[in-house]
């Protein structure tokens, strides 16, 4: 296991289509949901789920997106059709972090969503620290009723990524970071 603060430093995200089989195991995927549900959450609530996408499964939920992208495109080539039915079939895993953020008595919506966004990103380094890569995307069908609908999704509910995880074949290249001088100021 990599030393977790290299772990930290070094992470950077690894295309969907550059994330191969085999996937994770059964232990690692429950490592995996275990440490993604170990997240700050105020009050409690478990404001956020996970749907699993493996094997199969991952087309027949390409086959609601790639409805969507015809009732939007109907003249779209059957090569544009494919690529969308296989949007989660890139990589061997995809894992939906869903917020179930709603309005509370004392607990603000915005810190409900805040806590998805942890499960997402423990959810990515998670993964890094088994040794895989990972994506977290949302794209165009994150977005879209009809496709939300298909997969489970309440009225309540929202996307918060389609967390994609493989083994990567290349290290990728590092990209700028922001300054730690423009984005961190001492309160003086
Ligand atoms: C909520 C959320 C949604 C994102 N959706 C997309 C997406 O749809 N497509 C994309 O290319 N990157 C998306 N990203 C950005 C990638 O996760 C990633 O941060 C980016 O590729 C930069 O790589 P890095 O993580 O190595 O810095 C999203 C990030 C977040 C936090």
């Amino acid at each position: 296991m990599p030393d977790a603060l290299e772990l930290l430093k070094t992470r950077r995200s690894i295309k969907p289509i550059e994330l191969n089989g085999p996937g994770p195991s059964p232990a690692e995927l429950e490592t995996l949901l275990t440490v993604a549900s170990r997240v700050p959450d105020h009050g409690k609530l478990v404001p956020w789920r996970f749907i699993i996408f493996e094997g199969e499964a991952r087309l027949a939920a390409g086959a609601a997106i790639v409805a969507a992208f015809r009732s939007k495109y109907p003249d779209a080539k059957p090569e544009q059709a494919e690529a969308e039915r296989r949007r989660l079939a890139r990589a061997p895993l995809v894992i939906a972090v869903v917020s179930r953020a709603g309005p509370h008595v004392k607990i603000p919506e915005w810190e409900q969503v805040l806590s998805a966004g942890a499960a997402a990103m423990n959810l990515v380094l998670a993964a890094h620290a088994l040794g895989y890569g990972a994506s977290w995307i949302t794209e165009w069908y994150a977005y879209d009723s009809g496709v939300l609908a298909a997969l489970g999704l309440k009225e309540n509910e929202r996307i918060a990524g389609f967390v994609h995880i493989g083994r990567a074949s290349e290290k990728p290249e590092d990209r700028p970071r922001p300054p730690l001088a423009e984005i961190a100021t001492r309160f003086s």
